[in-house]
C-alpha cells in the first residue's frame, strides 16, 4: 500500500476538553466529535471507581463499548507518566491505522496543565504526520469564577496562573506582585496557603473551590473566620482545588453573589 493511500484511510485523533465536573460544559464541536468517534479513551486516576472525564459526558449517552479506560497512578512521577503515555500512544496509533477516529478526554481545558501534552508528544514521536485536532474546554478556574461571579481581571489588571509553590515566601511574593492569582495544584499545602491569606488580610477578596462541579463540590470565600474553620483545615480540601486570590478589592463594584451550595442531584 502506498504511503498516500495509507494516510487517506487513517482515522483522526482528537484531544477533547470536557467538564470540569457537572454536565454541559463542553463545546458543540466536542459533542459532535465525540458522537462520531469510534473509540474514546478516558483517564481514570488512582483508585477512583470511574473516570471523572467519562462522567462529565454521561449526558451524551454514548454507547459504553466505545469507551476505553486508561488508569493512572496519582503518585506517578514524570518518567512513569511518560512511559504510560508512550504505551497509550501506540494503542491510539494502531486504532488510527485501522481507520478509526479516536478521542482522548481531558478534564477542563485540554492544554492547560494537562498530561494530554505527553500523549501528543508521544504520538508525534511515533508519526508526525498524524491528523490531530485539539478541542479546547472550560478550565477549572473559569468554572469556579462563573459559579462565584468572580471577574478574572478587569482593564489592565495582571493575572497570574500559578501552580502552588511550596514556600510561604514565594506565594506571598507572587500575590504581592500581581493583581490576581489563580492558584492551582494546592493539595497538602492548603494550611500554608490559608495562613498567607490571613497574614495579608485579603481573605474577603478570595474564594476557594474544591471539586468544582462534582457531587462533593465545596465553595467558600476566605474571610478570617473561614480560614480558621476546622472544615477548611482538613488538608484533603486542597485536592482538586483552585483558589482565586485578589490582593485588594476590585476598583469597580463586584457583585459578590452568595456562594452557591449544590445538592448532589443538581450537579448530576
Ligand atoms: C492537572 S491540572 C488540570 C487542569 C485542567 N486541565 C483545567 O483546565 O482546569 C489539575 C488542577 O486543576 C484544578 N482542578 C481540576 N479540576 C478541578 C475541579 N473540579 N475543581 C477545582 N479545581 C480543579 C486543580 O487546581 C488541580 O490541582
Amino acid at each position: 500500500m502506498s504511503d498516500q493511500m495509507k494516510t487517506s484511510k487513517r482515522g483522526k485523533f482528537y484531544g477533547v476538553g470536557v467538564g470540569p465536573g457537572g454536565h454541559g460544559l463542553i463545546t458543540t464541536r466536542a459533542a459532535k466529535v465525540l458522537k462520531d468517534c469510534q473509540i474514546i479513551f478516558c483517564p481514570r486516576a488512582g483508585r477512583s471507581a470511574s473516570s471523572l472525564a467519562a462522567d462529565c459526558i454521561a449526558d451524551l449517552h454514548l454507547p459504553a463499548e466505545r469507551f476505553r479506560t486508561v488508569d493512572f497512578s496519582m503518585d506517578e512521577d514524570r518518567q512513569q507518566a511518560w512511559e504510560t503515555y508512550k504505551v497509550l500512544a501506540r494503542t491510539v496509533h494502531e486504532a488510527l491505522e485501522e481507520g478509526k477516529d479516536v478521542a482522548y478526554l481531558t478534564i477542563g481545558d485540554a492544554l492547560t496543565y494537562s498530561t494530554y501534552g505527553y500523549l501528543l508528544s508521544a504520538l508525534a514521536d511515533l508519526d508526525p504526520t498524524l491528523d490531530v485536532e485539539t478541542i479546547p474546554g472550560v478550565t477549572s478556574f473559569a468554572s469556579l469564577a462563573a459559579l462565584t461571579q468572580y471577574p478574572l481581571g478587569q482593564g489592565k489588571e495582571r493575572l497570574l496562573i500559578l501552580p502552588c509553590p511550596d514556600s510561604k515566601e514565594e506565594l506571598r511574593q507572587e500575590i504581592e506582585t500581581h493583581d490576581l492569582v489563580i492558584l492551582m495544584k494546592i493539595g497538602h499545602r492548603l494550611p500554608m496557603v490559608l495562613s498567607v491569606i490571613k497574614e495579608l488580610s485579603i481573605g474577603e477578596h478570595c474564594v476557594l473551590g474544591s471539586k468544582v462541579g462534582l457531587p462533593e463540590q465545596f465553595l467558600t470565600s476566605l474571610s478570617n473566620e473561614s480560614c480558621e474553620s476546622c472544615q477548611l483545615r482538613e488538608q484533603e480540601k486542597g485536592y482538586l482545588s483552585t483558589m482565586l486570590i485578589r490582593k485588594s478589592a476590585p476598583s469597580s463594584k463586584w457583585l459578590q453573589a452568595p456562594i452557591p451550595t449544590r445538592k448532589k442531584e443538581e450537579v448530576l
